[in-house]
């Protein structure tokens, strides 16, 4: 398959995946992320502040709800499923100086020097060039303005490791889409190759993850979740058989996980990562 077919073939599948996610806004750490972003970021009124992968945009309101009617907030996002959920709170909102646009964050372009911070909150993985979307996106920015994105660590999800290294002993390779960012370095390596300075970026590391009882049923509901999303969804390229069986002893493993009195711990470690341009 050439690269281009591929990127073809994945933007598919992502978009089926977000298209389909209803419910997006009652998962367990995409608003508690989102705000710990608007916190880092340090907003202020009168700012004019890109939200690229704005989903239903929880990030986009939580920032309005900093910044005052005086800011100018731009919403983008690829899939059309997740924007119209962020459209019908922007009507019920009544904010004005919020907009939403459907667009690939890839290939949008905006005037050079025209934003004072650009906000991506849990989705610079998912991107298929992050050195060319940073550059663009470096563009867009003010002098003195700034990127503030979030990253997960590398082995971030313990039981998608898990699954990841389950389905490897099946034939398959499921892309690990926290190893390109997953590590300080990495981080400040994308930046610095844009053209931030050292002195100019800040990343810091915190725990996200929760604990989950590994019983049979969760377990069933994790392989769904991680075997239907744009990574793992190659594992469905196995014979019925086969996939039977790697779903089973995925759920054995799940269950052999080690388990405290409060149950088995999922790690979900994040960076923060804020760079300004000069
Ligand atoms: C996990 S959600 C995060 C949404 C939102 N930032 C939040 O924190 O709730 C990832 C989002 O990235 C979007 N996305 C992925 N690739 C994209 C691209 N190339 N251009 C625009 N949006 C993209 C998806 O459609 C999805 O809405």
């Amino acid at each position: 398959m050439s690269e281009a077919e591929y990127i073809k073939e994945y933007k598919q599948q992502l978009l089926a995946d977000f298209n389909s996610r209803t419910n997006y806004d009652n998962g367990r750490f995409y608003i508690p992320i989102a705000q710990r972003l608007i916190e880092v970021a340090n907003l202020q009124q009168g700012h004019k502040i890109l939200d690229i992968a704005t989903g239903t945009g929880i990030v986009a309101f939580a920032a309005a709800s900093k910044v005052g009617a005086q800011s100018k907030i731009i919403g983008i996002d690829i899939s059309t499923g997740m924007l119209s959920n962020a459209k019908q709170k922007l009507a019920a909102s009544g904010l004005q100086n919020v907009e939403f646009i459907e667009a690939d964050a890839e290939l949008i372009n905006f005037e050079e020097n025209s934003f004072d911070v650009i906000l991506c909150s849990l989705a610079i993985c998912y991107l298929t060039n992050i050195t060319a979307a940073l550059h663009k996106w470096y563009s867009f920015l003010k002098s003195g303005g700034k990127i503030v994105f979030n990253a997960w660590t590398e082995n971030a999800f313990t039981t998608s490791v898990l699954f990841r290294d389950v389905v490897a002993k099946y034939g398959i390779h499921v892309p690990n889409p926290n190893a390109l960012l997953g590590t300080t370095q990495k981080c400040q390596q994308f930046l610095l190759a844009v053209g931030f300075q050292k002195q100019n970026i800040t990343i810091q590391q915190e725990q996200f993850g929760w604990y989950f009882t590994p019983d049979v049923d969760n377990a069933e509901q994790i392989w769904e979740i991680n075997a239907k999303n744009v990574f793992g969804y190659q594992v469905q390229q196995l014979a019925p058989s086969k996939l039977q069986e790697c779903k089973a002893e995925y759920i054995k493993q799940v269950q052999a996980l080690p388990v405290t009195y409060q149950g088995a711990w999922c790690d979900a470690s994040i960076f923060f990562v804020t760079a300004t341009k000069i």
